[in-house]
């Protein structure tokens, strides 16, 4: 089977819901307290195993000091983890511009052209971890791994998965799943219609074979659920498969609240701040 060696970054969407910090910051650049998202999924990527990551972008968004190089960062912070800070400096860089924010299924298309194998797929503004650690010492997410390895034993596109509580499910799209299987994909279904509390969490392993499915479920007819039709391809022919992520810590820098709430969660998490962070909230608290 071919390795997993292309993982795409997606951050071509406009991110409306970040505005006006968004029309300066793109949101997959802000930072989890001290590193910027990007870097998280950059890092992780290539923890998975990818040779070329595939940045895809907007003609409105600067990536280009997250991309660019960072031997200067190490001058005045010797402390800083190198690989942290330089997960473009081993591996291919890409960067695709995603014309018209048309959907994660157009977004992927932009950056098809030169991949032949199967790929990571990693949402820009999504950060998933499992260890909580500061930029002098970082681990990255073994998010994508785990789905890589999952891929390589099964030998077909799966997503991420998580739970979220029940009341949530209504922003995600939930699936039903048997075994690793996925029997059904729900698009942001209300509540009482949400097969599961399961959805899917931003992070995935496609095949070759998109390159033309997404030529088929074309965005003229399919608009934003192309990615979710195509899918629905997989799961109704040879297979698609769930890979449960338990154990992580999800975090969206797409709206305000969950943004705010993932610094909160991770600092707390997070043993160079925990101490000072949790005694600063507590006095805090304590005034209300
Ligand atoms: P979102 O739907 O959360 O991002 O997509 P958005 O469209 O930027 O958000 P709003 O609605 O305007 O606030 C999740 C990820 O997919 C990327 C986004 O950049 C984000 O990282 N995306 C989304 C694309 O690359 N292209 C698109 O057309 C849509």
């Amino acid at each position: 089977m071919t390795a997993v060696q292309d993982a795409l970054l997606v951050a071509g969407g406009l991110g409306t819901r970040m505005l006006p910090t968004s029309a300066s910051v793109p949101k997959e650049a802000l930072p989890l307290v001290d590193i910027p998202a990007l870097l998280h999924l950059a890092r992780e990527a290539v923890a998975a195993g990818a040779k070329r990551l595939h940045i895809i972008s907007s003609p409105r968004k600067d990536l280009s000091a997250l991309l660019g190089d960072h031997a200067w960062l190490l001058e005045r912070r010797p402390e800083l983890d190198p690989q942290m800070l330089s997960p473009f400096e081993d591996v291919e860089v890409h960067v695709h511009i995603q014309h018209e924010p048309l959907g994660l299924g157009n977004a992927i298309q932009c950056a098809l052209e030169p991949i032949s194998g199967p790929f990571l797929v990693l949402l820009g503004d999504n950060i998933l971890l499992n260890e909580h650690t500061a930029p002098t010492s970082f681990t990255p997410s073994n998010a994508s791994r785990q789905l890589v390895e999952h891929f390589n034993e099964h030998g077909l596109p799966c997503a991420g998965l998580l739970q979220v509580n029940p009341s949530d499910v209504s922003s995600y799209g939930v699936v039903r799943i048997e075994g690793h299987r996925i029997l059904e994909i729900c698009e942001k279904p209300a509540v009482q219609d949400a097969p599961s509390n399961l959805v899917m969490c931003g992070r995935y392993v496609f095949t070759s074979d998109a390159k033309s499915l997404l030529l088929t479920y074309d965005v003229e007819t399919y608009g934003e659920l192309q990615s979710i039709a195509l899918q629905q391809h997989w799961m109704n022919n040879d297979g698609l498969h769930g890979v449960e992520l338990s154990g992580y810590q999800w975090y969206d820098s797409g709206k305000p609240l969950p943004w705010l709430q993932a610094q909160v969660d991770h600092a707390l998490r997070r043993e160079d701040l925990r101490e000072g962070f949790r005694s600063w909230l507590e006095n805090r608290l304590a005034d209300d």
